[in-house]
């Protein structure tokens, strides 16, 4: 690499003890019919993990693409240390909040030393003549460069590999290195999306630690997950999203007590979740054109309930609420659209 040169003292400044780094209020995002994020509120504090948790589809991803610039919100806003964000990702990365990305973004033609310096970019100034000109300046900036991306790469266990290509590393591997790439831009907060999404207990547990110790840096981290040991064991407290809304928030022990919380998990509506009352209505509704088919066509009662279960029940927005339902469920496989 021989481009990014000249170090800035740009990176997020250090974090007071306590201080709200990001304030997410209202979150909503659309996409045409489909509200895939609605109105969620979500805080985290410089010196805490915070987990968000939730099926297949909930919206996990896409909240982190509002909060990151990718998606401009539809509705609602994001502060970083108070300060409004940006809607374009270069702008908040600068501010200093970096990602990962579920569906792994390395460069996978460049070596793993390169692809941690291209991380670097928002903290180093293109300094052109001094690139052209490569004076002592431009040699010094690039090894600051590389000593601090090297160090990145020890912390995450992988100096060893730094020379190796990106696309040889094994999944694990490559999702470590995402991490330490993150890390290079210097943030104040970490947005790590399913960072053990692959890995065997083992690397999960590495993982674990791991991320414990980017607490420990100074850096504050929000990360989605769906191994729950993982969750449970690493964060101060935990939200749980379903189908859009935020459900629930609190420490371990109460996310883990709730039923609600189970019941999204194994697809069970319970009372007052978002959508169950378009659940309840939909079943009612089929359950009530059954009967309408099994009795006797000439019971003048059971002729009208037929004719007029569609009309009476809201059925075109029940219609409405399984057909999102189902895309949503469907949606969610790995690979989808919406992880850039
Ligand atoms: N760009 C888009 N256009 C249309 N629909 C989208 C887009 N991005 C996301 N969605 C939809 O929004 C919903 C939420 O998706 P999202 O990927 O945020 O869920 P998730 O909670 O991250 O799921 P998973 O755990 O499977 O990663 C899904 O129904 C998805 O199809
Ligand atoms: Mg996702």
């Amino acid at each position: 690499m021989t481009t990014d040169t000249t170090t800035k003292d740009t990176s997020a400044a250090a974090p007071v003890p306590g201080e709200t780094v990001l304030d997410a209020r209202g979150v909503t995002m659309r996409f045409g019919g489909l509200t895939a994020v609605r109105g969620v509120d979500l805080t985290v504090n410089a010196g805490e993990i915070v987990g968000l948790i939730g099926p297949n589809g909930a919206g996990k991803t896409t909240f982190f693409n509002c909060l990151t610039g990718l998606y401009v919100p539809t509705e609602g806003e994001v502060r970083f240390k108070g300060e409004v964000l940006p809607p374009k990702s270069f702008k908040v990365t600068a501010a200093g909040i970096a990602r990962t990305f579920q569906n792994i973004r390395l460069f996978a033609n460049m070596t793993v030393l390169e692809n941690v310096l291209v991380g670097r970019h928002t903290r180093t100034k293109e300094g052109f003549w001094s690139a052209v000109l490569r004076g002592p300046g431009y040699h010094r900036a690039e090894k600051a460069s590389r000593d601090r991306a090297m160090e990145l790469l020890e912390f995450v266990g992988l100096d060893h590999k730094s020379e190796h290509l990106a696309r040889n590393l094994p999944y694990g591997e490559q999702r470590k290195l995402e991490i330490a790439r993150a890390l290079a831009s210097e943030p104040g907060l970490l947005l790590l999306d399913e960072p053990t999404a692959g890995m065997n207990p083992q690397e999960t547990r590495v993982t674990e630690e791991l991320v414990f110790a980017i607490r420990d840096m100074g850096i504050a981290v929000l990360v989605i997950e769906h191994d729950m040991r993982f969750i449970f064991n690493l964060c101060d407290r935990v939200a749980v999203l379903v189908q859009g809304e935020k459900l629930i928030e609190g420490d371990s022990t109460t996310v883990q007590g709730d039923e609600r919380v189970i019941a999204a998990y194994l697809g069970e509506p319970f009372e007052d979740a978002p959508g169950a009352e378009e659940v309840a209505e939909v079943e009612a509704a089929e359950a009530h054109a059954e009967a309408a088919a099994e009795a006797p066509a000439d019971t003048p009662a059971d002729a009208d309930a037929t004719a007029e279960a569609p009309a009476d029940t809201p059925a075109e927005a029940d219609a409405d609420a399984a057909a999102e339902g189902a895309e949503t469920t469907t949606d969610a496989a790995p690979g989808k659209e919406n992880d850039r």
